[in-house]
């Protein structure tokens, strides 16, 4: 109680069935006429789109839209250039975000670079020194459920400099406004139902654990496992169910708000895997989350209790140890179609110690439970491999 921190939830979020056909309030109400839509290649071959498209042609008086749909998985950052170019080509006034956590990272990001076409997106400093005055508006709509992008402060993005999956971090960087419609996520597919859905999990479970003093933040994230732990199975087996899928969207933006507290050494993995063997940050994450939960528990016992019972498990039998919460997650991965074992995703033995060198080099594993080393690091990839 004694630790300092701020309390910090800002964004409108507007959520329901169907809201997606009324953008033109939110457009409104940011001033926006002529929006540029940032997407990845393969969202406009979805309903999503589709949907997105006819609620902005029906919209009086709204001119063509402008559409730059070259956001690569795990964008780089030519993908924020292209962005920033295709919205000076198109004389745009603001920002639509649409698809997951890449397309929503590179249209967060790439206000910085319409405000300022020389700004270097590598270096914090100038990130403290810019005006900020002078950002398009910016709409976020997500299409999968997972990344919480669309309540997050940051974008992961390549950076040319380094090679590295980069996180470019600041307060200012926030969606103006937020639309959440469940209809737009029925299309994903299971694997990636799957995938999005375990990447909220582990944002909730691990900024629940991580031991920085944020009660407001532990609260939403207990209430996000919950929510993840009665829908994400149905948004697997029943993908137009539009109450697991709108229960989903919601837990996903709340381990999105709640990780502002911190992460822990499940991303620390995940972001080398995604650089160096190209997996889904979401698929990552899900391969390596129970070996760190087994990990952490055998070095904190009872780290995980109100996991359980966020869960519903029953406390007679998680008051005394993780096991039977830890294995139930193990569970929900199997359930949801998730194969584990890295090397039925192309892993090799040899890439371990590489992985290894980057994971203890990731910040955020800074507030896991316990603290890591890299042998610590190669011990849990080899036990996930
Ligand atoms: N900024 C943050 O806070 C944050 C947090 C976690 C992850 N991330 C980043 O987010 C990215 C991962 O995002 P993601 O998991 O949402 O995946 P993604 O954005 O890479 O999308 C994965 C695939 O799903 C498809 N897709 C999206 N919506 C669809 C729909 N409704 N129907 C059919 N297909 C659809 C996309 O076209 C794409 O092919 C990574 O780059 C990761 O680093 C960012
Ligand atoms: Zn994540």
């Amino acid at each position: 109680m004694t630790h300092r921190t701020s309390f910090s939830f800002p964004t409108r979020i507007d959520c329901g069935r169907g809201l997606i056909a009324e953008i033109h309030h939110s457009l409104q109400s940011l001033g926006i006429e002529k929006p540029l839509v940032v997407c990845d290649r393969f969202l406009p071959e979805t309903p999503a789109f589709e949907q997105v498209r006819d609620a902005l042609g029906k919209t009086h008086g709204m001119p063509p839209v402008t559409v730059f749909n070259e956001v690569h998985p795990n964008p780089i950052e030519a993908d924020v250039r292209g962005a920033a170019e295709a919205y000076r080509q198109g004389a745009c006034d603001g920002i639509i975000g649409l698809g997951g956590g890449s397309a929503l990272d590179v249209a967060k990001v790439c206000r910085l670079l319409i405000q300022e076409p020389d700004f270097a997106l590598a270096d914090q400093a100038a990130l403290e020194q810019t005006s900020w005055d002078r950002l398009p508006p910016f709409l976020a709509i997500p299409t999968t459920a997972g990344t919480g992008s669309e309540v997050g402060r940051s974008s992961v993005i390549t950076l040319e400099s380094t090679g590295a999956k980069s996180v470019i971090f600041h307060p200012k960087l926030l969606a103006d406004r937020v639309l959440l419609d469940p209809c737009l996520t029925t299309s994903l597919p299971a694997h990636l139902t799957a995938a999005t859905g375990l990447d909220a999990l582990t944002h909730c479970i691990e900024s629940y654990t991580s031991p920085i003093w944020h009660p407001l933040c532990d609260g939403i994230a207990l209430e996000g496992i919950t929510l993840i732990g009665k829908y994400l199975a149905q948004s697997v087996a029943e993908p137009e169910n539009l109450e697991a899928r709108q229960g989903m969207l919601v837990a996903a933006m709340m381990g999105g708000i709640a990780f502002q507290k911190d992460l822990g050494a499940t991303h620390s993995m995940a972001h080398p895997l995604s650089n160096l063997c190209h997996l889904h940050h979401g698929l990552a994450n899900a391969i390596c989350l129970v070996e760190v939960m087994r990990w952490n528990s055998k070095r904190q016992p009872g780290l995980y209790a109100r996991v359980g019972t966020a869960l519903g498990l029953d406390p007679r039998t998680t008051d005394q140890a993780d096991d039977p919460i830890i294995e139930w997650v193990a569970k929900l991965i199997d359930q949801c179609g998730i194969q584990t074992g890295l090397r039925h995703h192309g892993v090799k033995q040899e890439q371990l110690n590489d992985l290894a060198d980057l994971a203890i080099k990731d910040s955020c594993h800074q507030t896991n439970p316990v603290p890591m080393s890299r042998e610590d690091f190669l011990t849990l990839y080899q036990r996930c491999l």
